[in-house]
């Protein structure tokens, strides 16, 4: 096992309603916040007049930026740091999925920085220059993304078609607080993709080429399972709060920074790969990942990495065999059935994306080197990969 430090700072408070605790910790941190949301969704809730009547009870003034996109944009974001600089704003609250957490993040940074962080920070990765951001606080209300507790921040710029994500620990939430009754009202489409996000940011980090990771490759299983077991529970009976729960801690687990602690190596070329469609054509991106998975499994399993499959087979899938490479197949398959069962499509062409923006898909999604571990993925192989999810 590799040398590691390991710090998770977010203070998570999780279950049901714990969102009567959100005036006493914001009171911790300050008295004016900016609270960050998506379109309707906590309205509907009625999250937003929880959070209203919170912060009030505890006389803590609030400004608002509504109408974050999903795949939020750059635009929102100096418009929320404007807010914030006007107001001498002391904390950035998101109330939402991965997209409002992930907006609010880079208004926290933005508003402490007097260049453009689309420029110096997504577009340059000039992270050096990223000193100081507001503290940011969450309530989630989607299981999929992880943002609720790393320091990931991915934002969207459509008049380039580029899609950008940065990693900062100033930019992880001082506290989220996850109650699964809020996921309740997460549509199926949502909900599914918010499963294949969660199994995807495992299998990135699940599938290398080493064969070191033996405890984190068993806790990446166990979310897995997880995930597989209470993803089809949660679509057919949308209420049910165990299925809820799980999900919603299996997502934070996924991707806070602790499955690859003292890893070799990870993967992290879907993600990639997946990026691009939606810079392009602004699709949900657990849908987008749960296109190209399967494929991008298929392209680059081969005799030296087919173990890391035998280990997903037979613990997730209980594929039992003698040939390693015919094991490694049937758990590719069941992987693309789950999806299906999902109502994830198996196609790009089912959700009308055509070969048109393959090259320049593949070139900007290998523009800092080529991709992943399991193999290193140069622009051909990117584009092989877009062609056979055709
Ligand atoms: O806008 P509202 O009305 O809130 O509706 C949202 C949105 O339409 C809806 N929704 C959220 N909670 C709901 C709900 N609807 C009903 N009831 C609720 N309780 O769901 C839709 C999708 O929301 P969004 O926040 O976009 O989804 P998600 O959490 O999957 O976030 C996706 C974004 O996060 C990025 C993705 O690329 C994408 O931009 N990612 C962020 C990561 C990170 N920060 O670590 C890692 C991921 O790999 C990912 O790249
Ligand atoms: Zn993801």
């Amino acid at each position: 096992m590799k040398n590691f430090n390991y710090s998770i700072p977010t203070k998570v408070l999780f279950g049901k309603g714990k969102v009567d605790k959100l005036g006493s910790e914001v009171s911790k941190y300050a008295y004016k916040v900016l609270l960050v949301y998506g379109m309707s969704s906590i309205k509907k809730s009625g999250l937003y007049d929880l959070i209203k009547k919170q912060l009030s009870d505890f006389k803590i003034q609030c400004f608002e930026l509504e109408g974050v996109d999903p795949n939020p944009r750059i635009e929102s974001v100096y418009k929320g740091a404007e807010i914030c600089r006007k107001n001498d704003i002391g904390l950035v609250l998101a109330a939402g999925g991965g997209s409002v957490i992930d907006c609010a993040k880079a208004i926290a940074a933005q508003t402490k920085y007097d260049g453009d962080v689309w420029q110096d920070f997504y577009v340059e990765n000039n992270l050096e220059e990223l000193r100081d951001a507001l503290p940011v606080a969450s309530i989630l209300t989607l299981a999929a993304t992880g943002s609720e507790m790393n320091g990931n921040t991915v934002i969207s710029k459509m008049d380039t078609n580029e899609k950008l994500g940065i990693g900062h620990h100033k930019l992880r939430p001082v506290f989220s607080i996850l109650d699964p009754t809020y996921t309740f009202t997460v549509n199926k489409f949502h909900t599914a993709a918010g499963v294949v996000d969660i199994m995807s940011h495992v299998f990135e980090q699940y599938f290398s080429p080493d064969k070191s990771g033996y405890l984190q490759s068993r806790l990446m299983e166990g979310i897995l399972k997880t995930a597989t077991h209470f993803g089809p529970i949660a679509l057919k009976d949308p209420t049910n709060y165990e299925a809820r729960a799980n999900l919603m801690w299996s997502g934070s687990l996924a991707l806070n920074g602790m499955l690859s602690c003292g890893k070799e190596s990870t993967d992290w070329a879907t993600h990639a790969i997946e990026h691009e469609l939606s810079a392009q054509y602004d699709i949900t991106h657990g849908m987008g990942l749960g296109i190209l998975t399967p494929y991008w499994m298929d392209y680059v399993l081969s005799e030296e990495n087919a173990h890391r499959f035998v280990d997903y087979a037979k613990s997730v899938w209980g594929i039992e065999g003698e040939c390693e490479m015919s094991i490694a197949r049937k758990s590719i398959e069941k992987t693309r059935e789950f999806f299906t069962s999902l109502g994830i499509p198996k196609t790009l062409t089912e959700v009308g994306i055509d070969h048109d923006k393959f090259e320049i898909m593949a070139e900007r999604a290998v523009k800092n080197g080529p991709l992943g571990t399991m193999q290193a993925l140069e622009k051909e192989d990117v584009l092989a990969i877009y062609r056979m999810a055709l």
